[in-house]
């Protein structure tokens, strides 16, 4: 017989899975809000200053794999459980440890609150998912939702009450290793995933069956790193701060994320662990956050590395007083907030309130109720690489999947071809695909590229494998035995990139190449004459102007996670129609980044027949790939693009449509771009933003009108004085396959 427990898990999978859970999440809390706020007064009133302090310590556990940072389990930390100063720990999971933990918080220690618990769910928990960049490409929220649905599932049943996601960093720099985490270059794109990821993990209400709690994060602007360096200065006006870095968050608290963790950063002088106008003003008093933030890994201890603050003491009060509430791994508020209380410098009501901001979210997750939320090691059983997440994580990675050149229609390859070699050094690897922050992902249950070859090709094909050379050493020792299988084969497939520990923090790079030995083996491959798909395995966009010149089909692979092999397979024999777009543009060399298409036109616009513009000299303006690109195994032709009115006033809406047919001979699914750019205004305006898509499905010789709607929020922007308007003028509409592909109308606004 199933567990009770079980069919709980699958109804609520099925339900919280059937729809992408509305457009507001917080609808089932707010209506409780007020008797929550009743409960966390009375439990405030009985705390000790001690007591209170405790509730905004959070340490790194360390019963995970890994540690997520620098530093070591604290030796006192289970006493410190028991005493009842400690508000949350990470990097700790499964049912029956959290189970353990919990009881001491609630039943040995003198306040009963229980712990909250956190780890880094980035892309799925034990099933893993593609990685951030990697779904963003799909430009399909409701498949995002599904993934992050299924992460917290899993993560829940293992004991987990919040993920540390999602990242909605924008990264217009691929040097940065954690661009990989985040949605690629553009706010609406990272804002409508940002969005699809807060109601995946937290559904319409926290405390309902399997849901974790989400933290958007690096708040703000971390992304945004000089020369793509992690934790580097950021120095960007408040225009490209509010325009770029922050709608993505904006979007996440508006779906009801209950936390966000600030930066290590700092931006213009201020690094965002101390930075009021971000975590107060903007955060609370615009945006009208309700949760709480964290702060990241130390980032309180490293305002003294920043040099705004002298001591400890005072980096836990710069801390608390611009409106980091809880301290991830300083200790400074342990160590010092008591003390700065008691000495007058900061006033008992700033950790009242702090306090009451954490306690609320533990109400909301319903920890009141239930310490032990899913802490049941058959259900956690049960749930982990469940085979309805499997198929739902081998759906969302070959969507994920970008079809980037398909000479002379190469793919899909047929199944029953003789001889198929499979070259290179990610073709067997089962780590990489895992990609960086994997929790609880593991290596022998990734689907290799490999695998998922020899699974699907008929009987009668022989695959034939060989690494040619490792991902990152010079050694081409490898070269001859994969040159000879090439030199047999049919056709070749050739798994080429990065290995998993290449992107992700703290792992910058200041080359986009392909690392070690890679690229001498795709051109000695490629010279055999054979017929050669790319595989790209990858944590951020590569520069491959070389391949896009010389090789016939590109795939762009990313880490698509446990389902890796399959989903490609899936894509490579044509099982599945590619349909994944770039969330980022593919630089042709790294010296031409930042390069992103929603630059601005500057006064000399680049223009390769006249010299005294803004270009290289030895470059093409355009990146390799513009962002929003991707082919499919069908051809889709637009027509008919109109506007339902010419002119319309600031505050009209006007509704774009265009006619959409599948003009080839495959069901395909098309994405289809509407960008807009404001033709003269009071401030230089981008040269195009996007500001809607739409995925839709056609069928060989179907056609589809797609209908958006421009509202006055598209067409407004921040105006000199930093208000936020719409300015009368014309408008160029532009609807298309890319970014660079566009057909437009001119609207008029008076
Ligand atoms: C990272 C965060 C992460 C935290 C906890 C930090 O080093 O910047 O993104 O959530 O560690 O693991």
């Amino acid at each position: 017989m199933r567990h009770p427990g079980f069919l709980l898990c699958g109804v609520a999978l099925a339900s919280s899975l059937a729809s992408s859970g509305g457009q507001s999440a917080v609808t089932g809390d707010m209506q409780s809000e007020a008797s929550i706020n009743r409960s966390v007064d009375s439990i405030l009133a009985r705390l000790t200053l001690e007591q209170k302090v405790g509730q905004l310590a959070q340490y790194s556990g360390g019963w995970t794999d890994s540690m997520t940072g620098p530093g070591q389990r604290r030796p006192d930390l289970i006493d410190r459980i028991r005493a009842g100063t400690v508000g949350s720990i990470f990097n700790a999971t499964g049912a029956q440890l959290i189970r353990q933990l919990q009881e001491i918080a609630v039943t040995q220690s003198p306040t009963k609150i229980p712990l909250l618990i956190g780890l880094d769910v980035i892309h799925g928990f034990r099933t893993t998912f593609p990685v951030p960049l990697a779904e963003a490409s799909s430009w399909d929220p409701d498949a995002v939702y599904r993934s992050a649905r299924v992460a917290a599932t899993e993560a829940a049943a293992s004991g987990i009450h919040w993920t540390f996601a999602p990242m909605v960093d924008i990264a217009r720099d691929p040097r940065w290793g954690r661009i990989v985490e985040g949605s690629g270059e553009d706010p609406y794109l990272g804002a409508a995933m940002a969005s699809a990821r807060v109601r995946g993990f937290q559904t319409a209400d926290l405390a309902s069956p399997f849901t974790i709690m989400a933290c958007p994060k690096h708040f703000a602007a971390y992304g945004g790193a000089e020369g793509g360096r992690d934790y580097n200065t950021v120095d960007i006006t408040e225009r490209t701060l509010r325009e770029v870095y922050l709608p993505p968050f904006k979007a996440a608290v508006d779906a009801g994320a209950g936390t966000t963790m600030c930066s290590f950063n700092e931006i213009g002088g201020i690094p965002s662990t101390a930075n009021r106008q971000l975590l107060t003003d903007i955060l609370r008093t615009e945006w009208g956050f309700r949760g709480f933030v964290v702060s990241d890994w130390g980032s309180i201890g490293e305002l003294q590395q920043h040099g705004i603050a002298g001591t400890l003491a005072d980096a836990a009060r710069l801390s608390i007083t611009a409106g980091t509430d809880m301290d991830m791994e300083s200790d400074a508020y342990w160590r010092h907030l008591a003390d700065l209380v008691k000495a007058g410098t900061v006033p008992e009501s700033v950790i009242d309130e702090a306090v009451r901001r954490v306690l609320r979210v533990k109400y909301r997750l319903g920890l009141f109720d239930n310490p032990y939320r899913w802490t049941d090691a058959d259900i956690e059983k049960a749930m982990l690489l469940h085979p309805d997440h499997l198929a739902i994580a081998r759906d969302m990675a070959r969507k994920s999947i970008v079809l980037l050149k398909n000479e002379n229609q190469l793919l899909p390859l047929r199944k029953d071809l003789p001889l198929l070699a499979v070259i290179g050094p990610l073709a067997a690897d089962n780590d990489s695909p895992l990609g960086p922050w994997a929790a609880h992902g593991r290596a022998d249950e990734v689907v290799t590229l490999l695998d998922g070859i020899t699974e699907a090709v008929a009987r009668t094909t022989r695959v034939g494998y060989a690494r040619g050379c490792s991902i990152d050493t010079s050694g081409t020792e490898g070269f001859a035995a994969a040159l000879g299988l090439a030199r047999r084969a049919d056709a070749v497939i050739l798994a080429l990139g990065e290995g998993r520990d290449m992107s992700g923090e703290a792992s910058c790079r200041s080359s986009l190449d392909l690392p070690g030995s890679q690229q001498a083996l795709l051109e000695a491959v490629v010279q055999t004459g054979k017929p050669v798909v790319l595989v790209l395995m990858n944590g951020r966009p590569l520069s491959i102007a070389w391949a896009a010149g010389h090789v016939p089909a590109i795939v762009e692979g990313w880490y698509l996670g446990t389902q890796t092999g399959n989903a490609l397979a899936d894509v490579i024999f044509g099982d599945y129609n590619p349909s994944g777009r770039l969330p980022v543009s593919v630089p042709r060399t790294v010296g031409q980044v930042p390069v992103y298409y929603n630059h601005k036109n500057t006064g000399r616009p680049g223009d390769t027949a006249n010299n005294y513009t803004s270009k290289y000299l030895d470059l093409p303006l355009t990146p390799l790939y513009p962002f929003g690109f991707g082919l499919s195994y069908t051809t889709f032709a637009y027509d008919d693009l109109r506007l339902s009115a010419a002119t319309i006033s600031t505050t009209d809406s006007v509704h774009v449509t265009v006619r959409v047919r599948n003009a080839g001979k495959r069901a395909g699914e098309e994405v289809v771009q509407l960008y807009i750019r404001d033709d003269v205004a009071s401030v230089t305006r981008p040269v195009m933003e996007l500001k809607g898509f739409r995925k839709i499905p056609l069928t060989p010789g179907q056609s589809r009108e797609v209908d958006f709607v421009i509202t006055p929020d598209h067409l407004a922007f921040y105006d000199q004085t930093m208000q936020y308007r719409v300015e009368p003028g014309t408008f160029t509409i532009m609807v298309g396959p890319h970014s660079a592909q566009v057909q437009s109308r001119i609207l008029t606004v008076r």
